[in-house]
């Protein structure tokens, strides 16, 4: 349970970029947060970051974090595949826990984790942050208003340059590549404007053969009607970030959809045959909107089922890209 006062007690375990870049700073920022403690494997570095963002204590061993008693819930910012165990840990301690997204690498760990959450009575939400960006809700509304017809099919695509070698994401015991790290974006964009009906047809996956990791791929998906999602993700590409919807009279386009700053002022382009038209939305923090989300998730014992069937949907989506996958092996 949340403390009296109504604010929920955070630990977080792993001194990770993005929750420098991105999550300690709106959690720092949001008066219904208290950054308890954090843990690193290295106690020096939680000590770096627990200076930085004001947090009293810094441990140096996950474990130790997960038994303290004044902490409500944890924020998980580990590498992907490390994701099930801490989230199981953190559950079984009876921690609600915001962990980075993929919830996990796989549906049965996925799935398992939602219900182990469920019979504990605790929270577990994957911190898939563009999802609390209100651009996307404009978007949709624009389409159901009829901005570019019937929708036939939508295309998106996250890639990024190389990484450093270094880099979590070409170690497959660890990161585990591009498609649980980058390809779930695209996906969960398909889920959230195409519906959960979605199935592949058909995916390519390019795997780095020296390192045994995936650093790129397209899929197609169709819903039961044959609308579809093109999709691409990887790490080897330039850097390209956005979507697109085209119906039967028009299209509809958006850039940076997945990471926007908090200032950035989204554009939304529409074409029609005889009409070309740029709309500028509102800027929005979608770092703060979900870290505040959480916190009022955990303080009012909120029903998250619907985010978790997303999350379950994405899991299947990419188990099923795994599993199907025509392999490109490059040397
Ligand atoms: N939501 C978003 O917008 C967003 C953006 C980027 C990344 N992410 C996700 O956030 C997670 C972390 O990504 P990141 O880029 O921030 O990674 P990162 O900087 O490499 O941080 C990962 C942290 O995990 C800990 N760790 C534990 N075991 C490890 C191991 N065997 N090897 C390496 N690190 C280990 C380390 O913390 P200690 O050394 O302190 O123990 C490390 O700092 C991933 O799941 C990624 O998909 C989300």
């Amino acid at each position: 349970m949340a403390d009296p006062r109504g604010t929920v007690r955070i630990g977080v375990i792993g001194c990770a970029d993005i929750a420098a870049r991105r999550t300690l700073p709106a959690m720092r920022a949001d008066s219904t947060i208290e950054l308890r403690a954090i843990a690193s494997r290295d106690r020096l570095k939680a000590k770096g970051f627990a200076d930085a963002f004001g947090i009293d204590t810094a441990l140096g061993d996950y474990a130790e974090l997960l038994r303290r008693d004044d902490i409500d819930a944890v924020y998980l910012p580990l590498p992907a595949v490390l994701h099930a165990e801490w989230v199981e840990r953190a559950l079984l301690a009876g921690k609600h826990v915001l962990v980075e997204k993929p919830l996990t690498t796989e549906l049965r760990d996925t799935e398992r984790l939602i219900l182990l959450a469920r019979e504990r009575g605790r929270l577990v939400m994957e911190n898939m942050m563009f999802l609390h960006h209100p651009q996307h809700s404009r978007v949709g509304e624009l389409v159901a208003e009829g901005a570019i017809g019937e929708l036939r099919t939508l295309t998106a695509g996250f890639t990024i340059p190389p990484k450093p070698a270094d880099d979590i994401r070409y170690r497959p015991d660890v990161g585990g590549g591009a498609l649980v790290d980058i390809g779930v974006y695209p996906i969960r964009a398909a889920l959230r404007f195409l519906g959960p009906d979605l199935r592949l047809v058909g995916a390519v996956l390019r795997v780095d053969r020296a390192r045994g990791v995936v650093v790129g791929g397209s899929a197609l998906l169709s819903d039961p009607e044959g609308v579809t999602a093109q999709l691409t993700f990887g790490m080897e590409h330039s850097y390209r970030n956005g979507y697109a919807l085209a119906g039967s009279s028009g299209r509809l386009g958006v850039d940076r959809v997945f990471t926007p700053p908090p200032e950035y002022r989204p554009v939304v382009r529409i074409e029609r045959q005889d009409h070309r038209e740029e709309i500028t939305l509102p800027p929005a923090d979608q770092f703060a909107n979900i870290v505040g989300f959480f916190a009022a998730a955990v303080r009012e014992g909120a029903d998250l089922t619907s985010y978790h069937d997303d999350s379950r949907r994405q899991a299947s989506l990419v188990d099923d890209i795994r599993n199907k996958a025509e392999y490109a092996y490059l040397s």
